[in-house]
Protein backbone atom coordinates (compact mmCIF):
# COMPACT_ATOMS: atom_id res chain seq x y z
CA UNK A 1 0.00 0.00 0.00
CA UNK A 2 1.52 3.50 -0.99
CA UNK A 3 1.16 6.04 2.23
CA UNK A 4 1.47 10.04 0.97
CA UNK A 5 1.07 12.92 2.93
CA UNK A 6 2.52 16.75 3.41
CA UNK A 7 2.71 19.56 5.57
CA UNK A 8 2.78 23.55 3.51
CA UNK A 9 6.07 25.37 4.91
CA UNK A 10 3.91 27.95 5.49
CA UNK A 11 5.47 29.16 8.59
CA UNK A 12 7.16 27.54 11.91
CA UNK A 13 5.97 23.92 12.13
CA UNK A 14 4.48 23.84 15.49
CA UNK A 15 3.69 20.97 18.13
CA UNK A 16 0.16 20.73 16.46
CA UNK A 17 1.48 20.18 13.05
CA UNK A 18 3.71 17.35 14.85
CA UNK A 19 1.29 15.63 17.38
CA UNK A 20 -1.54 15.72 14.90
CA UNK A 21 0.32 14.85 11.72
CA UNK A 22 4.84 13.98 12.19
CA UNK A 23 4.73 12.15 15.03
CA UNK A 24 2.24 9.39 13.63
CA UNK A 25 4.06 9.64 10.21
CA UNK A 26 7.02 8.41 12.19
CA UNK A 27 5.11 5.34 13.74
CA UNK A 28 3.45 4.49 10.57
CA UNK A 29 6.92 4.33 8.21
CA UNK A 30 7.57 0.83 9.98
CA UNK A 31 4.09 -0.52 9.34
CA UNK A 32 4.73 -3.24 6.98
CA UNK A 33 1.35 -2.80 5.43
CA UNK A 34 2.70 0.34 3.55
CA UNK A 35 5.35 -0.65 1.61
CA UNK A 36 5.55 2.99 -0.16
CA UNK A 37 5.92 6.15 1.59
CA UNK A 38 5.92 9.25 0.55
CA UNK A 39 5.97 12.82 2.49
CA UNK A 40 6.88 15.92 0.27
CA UNK A 41 7.19 19.81 1.58
CA UNK A 42 3.34 21.56 -0.14
CA UNK A 43 5.30 24.19 -0.85
CA UNK A 44 3.28 25.33 -4.17
CA UNK A 45 0.07 24.99 -1.36
CA UNK A 46 1.79 27.32 0.80
CA UNK A 47 1.85 30.38 -2.02
CA UNK A 48 -2.00 30.13 -1.96
CA UNK A 49 -1.69 32.95 0.57
CA UNK A 50 0.92 35.35 0.34
CA UNK A 51 4.54 34.56 1.51
CA UNK A 52 7.68 36.17 1.93
CA UNK A 53 10.70 34.75 -0.69
CA UNK A 54 13.44 34.30 1.71
CA UNK A 55 11.22 33.13 4.84
CA UNK A 56 9.69 30.50 2.26
CA UNK A 57 13.02 28.87 1.35
CA UNK A 58 14.14 28.89 4.53
CA UNK A 59 10.96 27.38 6.21
CA UNK A 60 11.04 24.37 2.91
CA UNK A 61 14.56 23.62 4.16
CA UNK A 62 13.89 23.98 8.07
CA UNK A 63 10.48 21.89 7.30
CA UNK A 64 13.21 18.72 5.55
CA UNK A 65 15.10 18.78 8.41
CA UNK A 66 12.28 18.80 10.78
CA UNK A 67 11.28 15.67 9.34
CA UNK A 68 14.48 14.12 9.48
CA UNK A 69 14.60 15.34 12.91
CA UNK A 70 11.47 13.88 14.22
CA UNK A 71 12.44 10.84 12.68
CA UNK A 72 11.68 9.92 9.70
CA UNK A 73 14.19 7.33 7.96
CA UNK A 74 14.77 8.40 4.38
CA UNK A 75 15.61 4.04 3.65
CA UNK A 76 12.04 3.95 4.39
CA UNK A 77 10.59 6.88 2.89
CA UNK A 78 11.23 9.40 -0.30
CA UNK A 79 11.57 13.06 0.91
CA UNK A 80 10.06 15.38 -1.60
CA UNK A 81 9.47 19.08 -2.66
CA UNK A 82 6.49 19.56 -4.25
CA UNK A 83 7.62 22.10 -7.25
CA UNK A 84 10.08 19.82 -7.50
CA UNK A 85 7.85 17.56 -9.51
CA UNK A 86 6.42 19.72 -12.00
CA UNK A 87 3.38 17.29 -12.54
CA UNK A 88 1.68 17.78 -9.32
CA UNK A 89 0.80 21.53 -11.08
CA UNK A 90 0.13 19.49 -14.73
CA UNK A 91 -2.57 17.33 -12.97
CA UNK A 92 -3.63 20.00 -10.49
CA UNK A 93 -4.47 22.04 -13.47
CA UNK A 94 -6.41 19.03 -15.12
CA UNK A 95 -8.02 18.80 -12.28
CA UNK A 96 -9.41 22.22 -11.71
CA UNK A 97 -11.15 22.11 -14.92
CA UNK A 98 -12.74 19.07 -13.41
CA UNK A 99 -13.99 20.37 -10.54
CA UNK A 100 -16.83 23.12 -10.34
CA UNK A 101 -16.70 25.87 -9.05
CA UNK A 102 -19.92 25.51 -6.61
CA UNK A 103 -18.13 22.71 -4.98
CA UNK A 104 -14.85 24.84 -4.40
CA UNK A 105 -16.40 27.49 -2.61
CA UNK A 106 -18.43 25.17 -0.60
CA UNK A 107 -14.84 24.02 1.19
CA UNK A 108 -15.26 25.66 4.78
CA UNK A 109 -10.97 25.58 4.97
CA UNK A 110 -11.54 27.94 2.14
CA UNK A 111 -14.32 30.32 4.12
CA UNK A 112 -12.73 30.27 6.71
CA UNK A 113 -9.40 31.04 5.12
CA UNK A 114 -10.67 33.62 2.82
CA UNK A 115 -11.77 35.41 5.88
CA UNK A 116 -8.21 36.50 6.77
CA UNK A 117 -6.91 37.47 4.13
CA UNK A 118 -6.53 41.47 3.71
CA UNK A 119 -4.33 41.77 0.25
CA UNK A 120 -6.92 40.63 -1.10
CA UNK A 121 -7.97 36.62 -1.94
CA UNK A 122 -5.45 34.56 -4.51
CA UNK A 123 -7.72 32.16 -6.73
CA UNK A 124 -5.17 29.72 -5.82
CA UNK A 125 -7.34 29.64 -2.13
CA UNK A 126 -10.00 28.59 -3.85
CA UNK A 127 -8.81 26.04 -6.23
CA UNK A 128 -6.06 24.50 -3.90
CA UNK A 129 -7.83 21.24 -3.21
CA UNK A 130 -7.77 20.48 -6.91
CA UNK A 131 -4.31 20.79 -6.46
CA UNK A 132 -4.23 18.35 -2.97
CA UNK A 133 -6.35 15.73 -5.09
CA UNK A 134 -3.48 16.50 -7.61
CA UNK A 135 -0.85 15.49 -5.08
CA UNK A 136 -2.86 11.89 -3.94
CA UNK A 137 -3.98 10.39 -7.48
CA UNK A 138 -0.64 11.27 -9.38
CA UNK A 139 0.72 8.41 -6.77
CA UNK A 140 -2.01 6.03 -6.69
CA UNK A 141 -2.25 6.73 -3.28
CA UNK A 142 -4.05 4.03 -1.07
CA UNK A 143 -4.10 5.69 2.25
CA UNK A 144 -3.44 9.75 2.94
CA UNK A 145 -3.81 10.31 6.57
CA UNK A 146 -6.65 13.36 7.65
CA UNK A 147 -7.21 15.15 9.99
CA UNK A 148 -10.98 16.20 10.62
CA UNK A 149 -10.17 19.79 9.14
CA UNK A 150 -8.75 18.09 5.47
CA UNK A 151 -11.94 15.29 5.40
CA UNK A 152 -13.83 17.45 3.35
CA UNK A 153 -10.94 17.72 1.03
CA UNK A 154 -10.63 14.11 0.84
CA UNK A 155 -13.82 13.79 -0.42
CA UNK A 156 -13.45 16.08 -2.95
CA UNK A 157 -10.17 14.48 -4.21
CA UNK A 158 -12.58 11.02 -4.13
CA UNK A 159 -15.29 12.45 -6.26
CA UNK A 160 -12.64 14.12 -8.64
CA UNK A 161 -11.41 10.84 -9.30
CA UNK A 162 -14.43 8.93 -9.42
CA UNK A 163 -15.93 11.68 -12.12
CA UNK A 164 -12.18 11.55 -14.08
CA UNK A 165 -12.57 7.68 -14.24
CA UNK A 166 -16.30 7.60 -15.74
CA UNK A 167 -15.65 9.70 -18.30
CA UNK A 168 -11.94 8.93 -19.51
CA UNK A 169 -11.75 5.02 -18.39
CA UNK A 170 -9.92 4.17 -15.20
CA UNK A 171 -7.13 6.09 -14.58
CA UNK A 172 -6.74 7.11 -10.91
CA UNK A 173 -6.98 5.19 -7.93
CA UNK A 174 -9.79 5.98 -5.50
CA UNK A 175 -7.51 7.00 -1.68
CA UNK A 176 -8.97 6.29 1.37
CA UNK A 177 -8.75 8.39 4.67
CA UNK A 178 -7.26 6.94 7.28
CA UNK A 179 -8.24 8.81 10.45
CA UNK A 180 -5.44 8.03 12.69
CA UNK A 181 -6.53 6.62 16.40
CA UNK A 182 -3.99 8.94 18.01
CA UNK A 183 -4.17 12.02 15.56
CA UNK A 184 -5.47 14.41 18.32
CA UNK A 185 -6.37 17.70 17.62
CA UNK A 186 -4.32 20.11 19.24
CA UNK A 187 -5.80 23.62 20.41
CA UNK A 188 -4.31 26.90 20.52
CA UNK A 189 -2.90 27.97 23.54
CA UNK A 190 -4.17 31.46 23.70
CA UNK A 191 -7.69 30.54 22.11
CA UNK A 192 -8.00 27.00 22.81
CA UNK A 193 -11.21 26.64 20.90
CA UNK A 194 -9.49 27.42 18.35
CA UNK A 195 -6.86 25.02 16.20
CA UNK A 196 -2.93 25.92 16.60
CA UNK A 197 -1.95 26.61 13.44
CA UNK A 198 1.45 27.65 12.31
CA UNK A 199 0.56 30.84 10.83
CA UNK A 200 -1.39 32.34 13.73
CA UNK A 201 0.02 36.02 14.11
CA UNK A 202 -0.06 35.76 17.90
CA UNK A 203 3.18 33.70 18.27
CA UNK A 204 1.92 32.83 22.18
CA UNK A 205 -0.93 30.67 20.28
CA UNK A 206 1.30 28.02 19.67
CA UNK A 207 4.45 26.23 20.32
CA UNK A 208 7.02 25.58 17.28
CA UNK A 209 8.84 23.00 17.60
CA UNK A 210 11.91 25.10 17.32
CA UNK A 211 11.38 27.77 20.05
CA UNK A 212 13.69 28.23 22.32
CA UNK A 213 13.15 25.30 24.93
CA UNK A 214 12.32 27.75 27.96
CA UNK A 215 10.08 30.29 25.72
CA UNK A 216 7.95 27.03 24.91
CA UNK A 217 7.68 25.82 28.67
CA UNK A 218 7.04 29.66 29.33
CA UNK A 219 3.54 29.28 26.91
CA UNK A 220 2.60 26.00 28.50
CA UNK A 221 2.62 27.99 31.85
CA UNK A 222 0.71 30.93 30.63
CA UNK A 223 -1.73 29.04 28.42
CA UNK A 224 -5.36 30.18 28.84
CA UNK A 225 -7.18 27.73 31.33
CA UNK A 226 -10.14 28.04 33.52
CA UNK A 227 -11.02 28.95 36.78
CA UNK A 228 -12.17 25.54 38.29
CA UNK A 229 -8.70 24.39 39.27
CA UNK A 230 -10.02 20.82 38.50
CA UNK A 231 -7.57 18.85 36.01
CA UNK A 232 -10.31 16.96 34.09
CA UNK A 233 -11.48 16.47 30.59
CA UNK A 234 -14.25 18.58 29.31
CA UNK A 235 -13.38 20.27 25.77
CA UNK A 236 -17.09 22.59 25.57
CA UNK A 237 -16.11 23.88 29.84
CA UNK A 238 -12.80 23.80 30.14
CA UNK A 239 -10.97 23.74 26.12
CA UNK A 240 -7.70 24.91 27.72
CA UNK A 241 -7.04 22.18 30.57
CA UNK A 242 -8.24 19.84 27.94
CA UNK A 243 -6.18 20.46 25.56
CA UNK A 244 -3.63 20.37 28.06
CA UNK A 245 -4.29 16.64 29.07
CA UNK A 246 -4.50 16.17 24.77
CA UNK A 247 -0.95 17.52 24.31
CA UNK A 248 0.68 15.20 27.79
CA UNK A 249 -1.48 11.83 26.56
CA UNK A 250 -0.02 12.29 22.85
CA UNK A 251 3.49 12.86 24.17
CA UNK A 252 3.84 10.75 27.36
CA UNK A 253 1.03 7.60 25.70
CA UNK A 254 -0.66 8.04 28.84
CA UNK A 255 -4.31 7.56 28.56
CA UNK A 256 -6.51 10.82 29.43
CA UNK A 257 -8.43 8.72 31.84
CA UNK A 258 -5.04 7.78 33.25
CA UNK A 259 -4.10 11.16 33.22
CA UNK A 260 -7.08 12.83 34.70
CA UNK A 261 -6.84 10.21 37.73
CA UNK A 262 -2.97 11.47 38.10
CA UNK A 263 -3.99 14.74 38.69
CA UNK A 264 -7.17 14.32 40.04
CA UNK A 265 -6.19 16.30 43.35
CA UNK A 266 -3.44 18.45 42.12
CA UNK A 267 -3.48 22.16 41.26
CA UNK A 268 -2.96 24.03 37.97
CA UNK A 269 0.68 25.08 38.50
CA UNK A 270 2.01 21.48 39.17
CA UNK A 271 -0.29 20.11 36.11
CA UNK A 272 1.20 22.82 33.58
CA UNK A 273 4.95 22.38 34.99
CA UNK A 274 4.78 18.48 34.21
CA UNK A 275 2.95 19.41 30.70
CA UNK A 276 6.30 21.90 30.30
CA UNK A 277 8.71 19.07 31.09
CA UNK A 278 6.93 16.92 28.72
CA UNK A 279 7.43 19.32 26.27
CA UNK A 280 10.57 19.86 26.95
CA UNK A 281 11.99 16.38 26.73
CA UNK A 282 9.98 16.22 23.69
CA UNK A 283 11.61 18.96 21.70
CA UNK A 284 15.71 18.60 23.08
CA UNK A 285 16.14 15.78 21.14
CA UNK A 286 14.40 16.54 17.81
CA UNK A 287 16.00 20.69 18.16
CA UNK A 288 19.95 18.79 18.63
CA UNK A 289 19.47 16.44 15.83
CA UNK A 290 18.00 19.47 13.77
CA UNK A 291 21.44 21.82 14.54
CA UNK A 292 23.34 18.60 13.58
CA UNK A 293 21.73 18.38 9.74
CA UNK A 294 20.31 21.61 8.84
CA UNK A 295 23.34 22.55 7.23
CA UNK A 296 24.70 19.45 6.08
CA UNK A 297 24.63 17.93 2.40
CA UNK A 298 22.44 15.04 4.05
CA UNK A 299 19.21 17.11 3.33
CA UNK A 300 19.90 17.35 -0.63
CA UNK A 301 20.69 14.02 -0.88
CA UNK A 302 17.46 12.98 0.68
CA UNK A 303 16.10 15.72 -1.45
CA UNK A 304 17.35 14.44 -4.70
CA UNK A 305 16.79 11.18 -4.32
CA UNK A 306 13.09 12.20 -2.45
CA UNK A 307 12.70 14.18 -6.29
CA UNK A 308 14.10 11.32 -8.54
CA UNK A 309 11.60 8.87 -7.29
CA UNK A 310 8.77 11.15 -7.03
CA UNK A 311 9.13 12.58 -10.87
CA UNK A 312 9.69 8.86 -12.09
CA UNK A 313 5.90 7.90 -10.48
CA UNK A 314 4.45 11.21 -11.43
CA UNK A 315 5.78 11.59 -14.96
CA UNK A 316 3.94 8.28 -15.65
CA UNK A 317 0.76 8.89 -14.41
CA UNK A 318 0.26 12.42 -16.22
CA UNK A 319 1.70 10.69 -19.46
CA UNK A 320 -1.59 7.99 -19.40
CA UNK A 321 -3.89 11.39 -18.12
CA UNK A 322 -2.71 13.80 -21.27
CA UNK A 323 -3.12 10.51 -23.42
CA UNK A 324 -6.60 9.94 -21.52
CA UNK A 325 -7.87 13.53 -21.80
CA UNK A 326 -6.29 14.20 -25.22
CA UNK A 327 -3.82 17.06 -24.56
CA UNK A 328 -0.82 17.26 -26.92
CA UNK A 329 0.74 14.49 -29.18
CA UNK A 330 -0.05 10.94 -28.83
CA UNK A 331 2.48 9.52 -26.29
N1 LIG B 1 -3.60 21.98 15.58
C1 LIG B 1 -3.40 20.83 14.96
N2 LIG B 1 -3.62 19.68 15.61
C2 LIG B 1 -3.42 18.50 14.98
N3 LIG B 1 -2.98 18.39 13.71
C3 LIG B 1 -2.74 19.52 13.04
N4 LIG B 1 -2.31 19.75 11.78
C4 LIG B 1 -2.24 21.09 11.59
N5 LIG B 1 -2.61 21.74 12.70
C5 LIG B 1 -2.94 20.80 13.61
C6 LIG B 1 -1.97 18.72 10.82
O1 LIG B 1 -0.68 19.05 10.30
C7 LIG B 1 -0.61 18.60 8.96
C8 LIG B 1 -0.04 19.68 8.10
O2 LIG B 1 -0.90 20.69 7.93
P1 LIG B 1 -0.71 21.73 6.75
O3 LIG B 1 0.56 22.43 6.88
O4 LIG B 1 -0.91 21.07 5.44
O5 LIG B 1 -1.87 22.73 6.93
P2 LIG B 1 -2.78 23.11 8.09
O6 LIG B 1 -3.61 21.96 8.55
O7 LIG B 1 -3.52 24.31 7.60
O8 LIG B 1 -1.75 23.48 9.25
P3 LIG B 1 -1.61 24.83 10.02
O9 LIG B 1 -0.53 24.66 11.03
O10 LIG B 1 -2.94 25.30 10.51
O11 LIG B 1 -1.05 25.75 8.87
P4 LIG B 1 -1.56 27.15 8.36
O12 LIG B 1 -1.56 28.03 9.57
O13 LIG B 1 -0.54 27.55 7.34
O14 LIG B 1 -2.93 26.96 7.76
C9 LIG B 1 -2.00 18.15 8.54
O15 LIG B 1 -2.00 16.73 8.55
C10 LIG B 1 -2.90 18.71 9.62
O16 LIG B 1 -4.04 17.90 9.83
Amino acid sequence: MRFLSGIQPSGNITLGNYLGALKNFVKLQDNPEFDDFLVFVADCHAITVPQEKEKLRKNIKSLVALYLACGLNPKKVHIFIQSEVPAHNQLGWVLECTSYIGELERMTQYKDKKEKQVQGVSAGLLTYPALMAADILLYDTDVVPVGQDQKQHLELTRDLAERFNNKFGETFKVPKPYIAKDGAKIMSLAEPTKKMSKSDPNPKAYIALLDDINVAKKKIKSAVTDLDMKVKYDEVNKPGISNLLTILSCITGSSITELEEKYKDSNYATFKEDVANAVEAELRPIQERYNEIINSKYLDEVLDEGRDYANYLANKKIAKVYNKVGLGRKR
